[in-house]
């Protein structure tokens, strides 16, 4: 697939592409198409030229892309959607976004009326666009750390089946994380409301880059 990743400059967006970048063509998107190309030049000098990557502006890698995920913070959600809106057509939209904030005591989860960033993004992009929630509970370090092994569950929520079934596929392009179904869009402020728990765990305990398993009977 060609991945563009809106605000991919950031952490969880550098994270995506060294992974992604094995099996899929990614196109970093950003503010600036100047700083995309200058962050997929430093993701190609970082793993070596035989990564397909490459910059330019947010709207440019949507409009080239099968699939888009949204890697901005929250609050910049109407920049990776709405204000692009010319750029979309039929991608494939992957919603890693929480919407949450650190009150000095502890991070809390800030649902918008819609109930949660997914179904904001779905409420601010064009009619029709498959929109699937994943990723909220893998850490931006460990996505990075190519090598490393992530023994972690991804909780996914979507209301198309074959848009669900394409994001379990991505998922299975990074080592040993294992996919799991989590209900319809509507579900996604439950999965969403567990990464500032996360970040609250591991503050408390001192744990570096916290993660969901789902345990079960073997
Ligand atoms: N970091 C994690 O471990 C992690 C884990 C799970 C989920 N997430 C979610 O992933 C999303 C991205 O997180 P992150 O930590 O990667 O964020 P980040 O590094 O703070 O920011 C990502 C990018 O957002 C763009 N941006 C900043 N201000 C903007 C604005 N005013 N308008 C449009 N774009 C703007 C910037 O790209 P340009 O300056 O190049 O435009 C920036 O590189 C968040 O919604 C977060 O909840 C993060």
């Amino acid at each position: 697939m060609k991945i563009a990743l809106v605000g991919g400059t950031g952490d969880i967006g550098t994270g995506f592409a060294v992974r992604f970048m094995q099996n899929h063509e990614i196109i970093v998107g950003s503010r600036s198409a100047d700083k995309a190309q200058e962050s997929a030049n430093a993701i190609l000098e970082l793993i070596g030229p035989k990564g397909n990557v490459w910059g330019t502006d947010n709207g440019s890698a949507v409009a080239a892309a099968d699939a888009v995920v949204l890697c901005v913070p929250y609050e910049h959600l109407n920049s990776a959607t709405s204000d692009l809106s010319a750029s979309y057509n039929s991608q494939l939209v992957v919603s890693p976004v929480v919407p949450m904030s650190y009150n000095g005591k502890f991070f809390q989860f800030n649902p918008p009326t819609e109930g949660s960033a997914a179904m904001r993004a779905k409420s601010l992009l064009p009619e029709g666009m498959r929109i699937v929630s994943a990723f909220h509970t893998i850490c931006a370090a460990a996505l990075q750390a190519r090598d490393r092994v992530l023994k972690a569950d991804v909780l996914i929520c979507g209301d198309d089946a074959g848009a669900v079934d394409s994001v379990v596929g991505l998922i299975g392009d990074i080592k040993s994380l294992r996919p799991l179904k989590a209900g319809p869009l509507e579900a996604s402020a439950l999965v969403e409301s567990l990464t500032p728990m996360l970040l609250n765990v591991a503050r408390k305990n001192k744990i570096k880059e916290a993660g969901i398993t789902i345990v079960s009977e073997r």
